[in-house]
């Protein structure tokens, strides 16, 4: 079985005895209900550090008021089976008092590419997440860390905290793992109906259209945009927060896509709400 750590201190412990031995730390952040994407990232790790340790945290501080924060699946004994099954060694679940002891008052505000896009329908997301993240990583300190590109922004201000507050660790970016009919795997797909589970799958084919009509560069993004939302409406979508189409490294918006693009949804289905992006254009 997996062996389990709840304390900052503990973990430090378990990882400086490994460091001694010369052995190089991966570090694999989730909130648990593990799928297929997680263990992907678990794997990834396995290939670039000898140890994996992967923490299992439903952060309070990154859910708004009005998000799922209480009814966010939770099963650690299956996620210590899976973990240990793609070859992680150690697991590090603390309780929130671990994480945010009395007193605590520190937060991490990384700046534009936190603000556009999933920043502004979620404000305070990209600080609850930018705050955990930092501190997983200052607690684990690992040679490096895997991030999934299904949650793009959060990859980009995850790149953007460790350059600015130099934190000495590889920041991995790692492919979207995606169902037979492209839909994403999250751990937000179980809340989906059967016919809501069908209905999702016209994400991935809206971004998939969105590249093929705008990889090139030929046309301008603006009608593009208006036509995956009429599609997404017409799929049964209730809510749609955005579809965009940014600079890769920046997200700030592209009216043709003339350099390394990425192209973004947020929408729902009933109350569960889903993302995706893909890779547009050349790079
Ligand atoms: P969570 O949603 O559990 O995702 C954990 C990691 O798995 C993230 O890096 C995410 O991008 C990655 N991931 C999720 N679905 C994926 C898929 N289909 N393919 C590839 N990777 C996938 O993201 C979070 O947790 C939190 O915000 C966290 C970073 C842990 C901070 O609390």
């Amino acid at each position: 079985p997996l062996a389990i750590v709840r304390t900052p201190a503990d973990l430090r412990a378990r990882v400086a005895a490994w460091r001694k031995e010369g052995l190089r730390v991966g570090l694999v952040p989730t909130m648990g209900a593990l799928h297929e994407g997680h263990l992907t990232l678990v794997k990834r790790a396995r290939e670039l550090a000898d140890r994996v340790v992967a923490s299992v945290f439903v952060n309070p501080t990154q859910f708004g008021p009005n998000e799922d924060f209480s009814r966010y699946p939770r099963d650690e004994a299956g996620d210590a089976r899976l973990l240990a099954g793609a070859g992680c060694d150690l697991l590090y679940a603390p309780g929130v008092e671990a994480i945010y002891p009395p007193g605590f008052t520190t937060t991490v505000d990384v700046g534009p590419v936190a603000v556009p896009l999933e920043g502004h329908f979620r404000p305070g997301h990209f600080q609850g997440v930018a705050t955990v993240v930092t501190k997983l990583l200052l607690q684990a300190l690992p040679d490096v860390a895997c991030f999934g590109q299904k949650d793009y922004q959060q990859l980009a201000v995850i790149r953007r905290l460790a350059a600015d507050l130099d934190i000495p660790v590889r920041i991995e970016g790692v492919p979207t793992v995606r169902e037979a009919d492209g839909l994403a795997l999250s751990s937000r797909n179980r809340y989906l109906s059967a016919e809501e589970r069908q209905q999702a799958v016209a994400i991935s084919r809206v971004l998939n259209q969105l590249r093929d009509t705008l990889g090139d560069g030929s046309r301008p993004v603006a009608p593009a945009i208006t036509q995956a939302t009429e599609t997404l409406t017409a799929a049964g979508f209730t809510r749609i927060d955005y579809v965009a189409v940014v600079d890769a490294g920046t997200l700030a918006p592209l009216e043709r896509v003339d350099r390394p693009a990425r192209a973004l949804v947020a929408a729902f289905l009933g109350r569960t709400r889903l993302i995706d992006n893909l890779a547009l254009g050349p790079g």
